[in-house]
């Protein structure tokens, strides 16, 4: 994909699919920036209680530079590469809504906070978590990471095996200033699982740092679905595993912490996989999968 470029220093990037992430690069290089002479600094001057000083600042062209190295170090699927907004096309009420969330909080940044995004598989949701961090990085300049989540546990007991801690880990994930969690609600439901999310949930809220979900779990709050509204420990334990709500599976303290960070959206199960369409529509045979 290719952006607009603008006359002068005229940002403009391609990105696309290197190995599993999406990488993006300028068009123009700042070597060849008439503007600074290759240098990527310019002198500007700048004025201050009725004192001028001059101050030298990155130009336009290494500024943009600098935006499209957080978009490669949010480390975006390759597979979502060329996500946007605009390439989105919302099917429903809920997918107009996810949009509207979605673009409006990118907007809004940094007086903004953070959505959650449930539904069946294929409908959409990484590729809205990736169009606000492409927006966020390029076009805000924002620090941001995306992860998803069964990757982020395998890579803390890898490290474990190389004497890292989780801690190690998780540190920079609490800190970074917009972070994607994908996947959210996957996993075994082992207390190593849960402790780690826990814990960065809870640094990540304490920081008041704005987080994005998706998951493949309801959203439904789990006293619409117990009739007594109690549950044993084993009854809990036993539906953590096993059940489809998303408060079962990240325990009742995430799920309390999302509910403050974040608006919630639900696409029902009617909503179609667009991987499955796309497949049907491209292939001539008869029959479907
Ligand atoms: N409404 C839509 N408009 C345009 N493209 C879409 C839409 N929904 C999904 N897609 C495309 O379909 C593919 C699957 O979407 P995506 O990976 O975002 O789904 P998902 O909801 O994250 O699925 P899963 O739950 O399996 O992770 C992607 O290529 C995505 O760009
Ligand atoms: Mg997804
Ligand atoms: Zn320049």
């Amino acid at each position: 994909m290719s952006a607009p470029s603008s006359p002068c220093q005229a940002p403009s990037y391609v990105v696309d699919r290197q190995g599993d992430f999406a990488v993006a690069r300028p068009e123009e290089r700042v070597e060849d920036c008439q503007h600074c002479s290759g240098t990527g600094l310019v002198a500007k001057t700048i004025t201050d209680g009725g004192r001028s000083y001059e101050v030298v600042t990155p130009c336009a062209r290494q500024q943009y530079k600098s935006k499209l190295q957080l978009f490669n170090a949010a480390h975006l699927p390759g597979v979502h590469a060329t996500a946007t907004f605009a390439s989105f096309k919302p099917y429903g009420a809920e997918q107009d809504r996810a949009l509207r969330i979605a673009m409006d909080f990118s907007q809004a940044w940094p007086k903004t906070r953070g959505f959650v995004l449930a539904g069946p598989v294929g409908t959409g949701k990484t590729h809205l978590l990736a169009s606000a961090l492409k927006f966020a990085t390029i076009e805000r300049g924002v620090r941001a990471a995306y992860i998803e989540i069964s990757l982020l546990y395998a890579t803390i007991r890898r490290g474990f095996h190389e004497g890292k801690s989780g801690g190690e880990i998780i540190g920079p994930l609490s800190q970074i200033d917009l972070l994607a969690i994908d996947e959210l609600g996957k996993g075994r439901g082992s207390p190593f699982e849960l402790e780690t999310l826990d814990e960065l949930i809870a640094r990540r809220y304490n920081a008041g740092k704005v987080t994005l979900f998706a998951t493949n779990y309801s959203l439904r709050p789990p006293e619409e679905n117990r009739a007594t509204g109690y549950a044993t420990t084993a009854e809990l334990k036993a539906e953590g595993k096993d059940s489809k709500l998303l408060c079962d599976r990240v325990g009742e303290r995430v799920y309390s912490r999302l509910c403050e960070m974040c608006d919630f959206v639900e696409f029902s199960t009617a909503t179609k996989d667009f991987r499955r369409a796309r497949a049907t529509s491209s292939r001539p045979s008869k029959s479907s999968p």
